[in-house]
Order: C-alpha cells, then sequence, then structure tokens
C-alpha cells in the first residue's frame, strides 16, 4: 500500500539549510546539510500501530565521496552509518530504504551526517510497510 512522505524542508533541521537550487525535488525544496559531522534532520512521523516499518530516504550526492548517516528512532541509533554514496549530480536523486521498528503514535526519525562532509542533499523520507519496493512517485 502507498507510503507516507514527509518532506524534509518541513522536518526539524540542526546544522542545515532548505535550498532549491538544483532540480528534481519534490515539494518546495531539499535539506542542504552543513558540512560538518553531526549535523541532522529529524522527522517526526506518526504510525498507527508499533511495528516494523520502511524508511526510505530521497537523496542527491553529487560528490564522489560517500556521505554516511546515523539514523535513530526516538534516540536510539538503529542504523549506523548508512551509505549514501555518489550519484551522477545534485540533480540527480536516489533511494535509500532502512527498516526500523516503530511505537504506535508519533515517533522522531533522526538522520545524523558522521563526517565532516555533513549529509547528502535530502528530500524526503517514505514511510512504508517493510521492505517495500517503493518507486519514486517522480
Ligand atoms: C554544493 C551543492 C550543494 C551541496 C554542497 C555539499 O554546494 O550545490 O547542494 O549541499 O555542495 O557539498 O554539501
Amino acid at each position: 500500500h502507498a507510503a507516507t512522505d514527509y518532506q524534509a524542508e518541513d522536518a526539524r533541521i540542526s546544522q542545515g539549510t532548505v535550498a532549491a537550487n538544483h532540480t528534481g525535488y519534490t515539494g518546495s525544496g531539499f535539506v542542504d546539510y552543513t558540512n560538518i559531522q553531526g549535523s541532522y534532520v529529524e522527522f517526526t512521523v506518526s504510525a498507527a500501530a508499533a511495528g516494523p516499518a520502511s524508511v526510505t530516504l530521497r537523496y542527491a550526492n553529487g560528490t564522489a565521496a560517500d556521505r554516511p548517516m546515523d539514523l535513530s528512532v526516538n534516540g536510539t541509533v538503529v542504523a549506523p552509518a548508512v551509505s549514501f554514496p555518489a550519484t551522477a549530480d545534485w540533480n540527480t536523486w536516489a533511494s535509500k530504504t532502512v527498516d526500523v521498528t516503530l511505537k504506535a503514535g508519533s515517533n522522531k526519525i533522526r538522520v545524523t551526517a558522521t563526517t565532516a562532509n555533513g549529509g547528502p542533499n535530502l528530500d524526503r523520507i517514505s514511510l512504508g510497510t517493510p521492505s517495500d519496493t517503493q518507486a519514486p512517485t517522480r
């Protein structure tokens, strides 16, 4: 069934800015992480019931170097140093899916840059059922 999208530009941003200086994003822009370790974007998401879910992150990385990030749920890192490898350029977006466990109701999903390069540009996350193959809607 359909995933629920949460735009990065609407999330809580620590050490990053909302930008729209590249093409192909959804919503009104994307988050440009400050090039520093520890910069993060935190989404507040809603789960109808406790249990497994998939988080698909839509990102761009127009450099040659990986931009790994820790993914935490409600304050606990559940996926350390998830790889966000290079995309063809900053206008080219790719998806990375991480399976998580949520509690019923409100949950905080935070993605934090683990290197001095900061994170990739982050367009949105999509919350779906576990291991969904989530084709981008555009
Ligand atoms: C460039 C690019 C930004 C990107 C930044 C980076 O400045 O235009 O969108 O965020 O590189 O290296 O993080």
